[in-house]
């Protein structure tokens, strides 16, 4: 196998751990999620550097919306903050951004944010960077077969037409490779409805590294572990 191919074209990140991190030195949880988004802009400069083209954050879950008040109300003055603070840079480093989730339960200023950064990265060509904000699969997939649905009620489509790419592209990632790497920090082993379909065959690995805590050696050791794994796709070995 050629160097390149072991390089994950699109990785996934489930960030975890902020609030451990916080609770372990005493502090409130968003001072965990402020240390979090450190780690977050330094982890798209290693992707980027490293030759990823689709680094994709769980940022926001749908079932995060049901944390303390304060918390959620610190997250998203952070989305927003961070949003409008590295919108430039992204531009400048030719990376573009693109958010996947139901956005219709955002203030306008998130939206607004969240807006003005995808237009302004568009044309970025480096990576793209996506970032999941009030994301669930079951949510995503929910949407999907409504919209399959409404084709097939406006007569657009069979349902006998309906196969694997019907459904990929339905999806918000409609556009993306699948992710081939899945990686989830603080120790935790599930995937908390994080691109349930897209994951099929990604490979899974996690660190019991607090997020803000994932600092090059850890991603560098993630990057490695992906380099020796073999995979299969169901198929025998040559
Ligand atoms: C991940 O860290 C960030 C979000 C889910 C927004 P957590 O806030 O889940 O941190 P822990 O799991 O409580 O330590
Ligand atoms: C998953 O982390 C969501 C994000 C990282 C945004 P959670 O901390 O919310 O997941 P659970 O509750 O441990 O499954
Ligand atoms: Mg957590």
């Amino acid at each position: 196998m050629s160097a390149e191919k072991k390089i994950p074209q699109h990785l996934a990140i489930i960030m975890d751990g902020n609030g451990r991190w916080a609770q372990q030195r005493g502090k409130e949880r968003s001072e965990g999620h402020i240390a979090g988004m450190e780690a977050l802009r330094r982890v798209v400069r290693y992707a980027a550097e490293y030759g990823i083209k689709y680094l994709t954050v769980y940022a926001f879950s749908t079932e995060n919306w049901g944390r303390p008040r304060e918390e959620v109300e610190a997250l998203m003055g952070l989305i927003c903050k961070g949003v409008e603070m590295e919108a430039q840079q992204l531009c400048e480093n030719g990376i573009r951004v693109v958010v996947i989730g139901d956005r219709e339960r955002f203030s306008a200023e998130v939206k607004q944010a969240i807006d003005n950064i995808e237009s302004m990265t568009a044309a970025g060509t480096t990576m793209t960077f996506v970032l999941a904000l009030n994301y669930s699969s079951r949510s995503e997939i929910t949407t999907a077969v409504k919209t399959i649905a409404g084709k097939i009620e406006r007569g657009e489509l069979q349902a006998s037409e309906i196969d694997e790419k019907t459904i990929s592209q339905a999806l918000y990632t409609a556009s993306m490779p699948d992710p081939d790497l899945i990686i989830r920090t603080s120790g935790e082993c599930r995937l908390s409805n994080f691109l349930m379909w897209q994951a099929s065959y990604a490979e899974l690995y996690f660190s019991d590294v607090l997020w803000p805590d994932f600092d090059r050696d850890a991603f560098n050791e993630a990057m490695q572990v992906y380099a020796q794994r073999d995979r299969r796709y169901g198929l025998v070995k040559k």
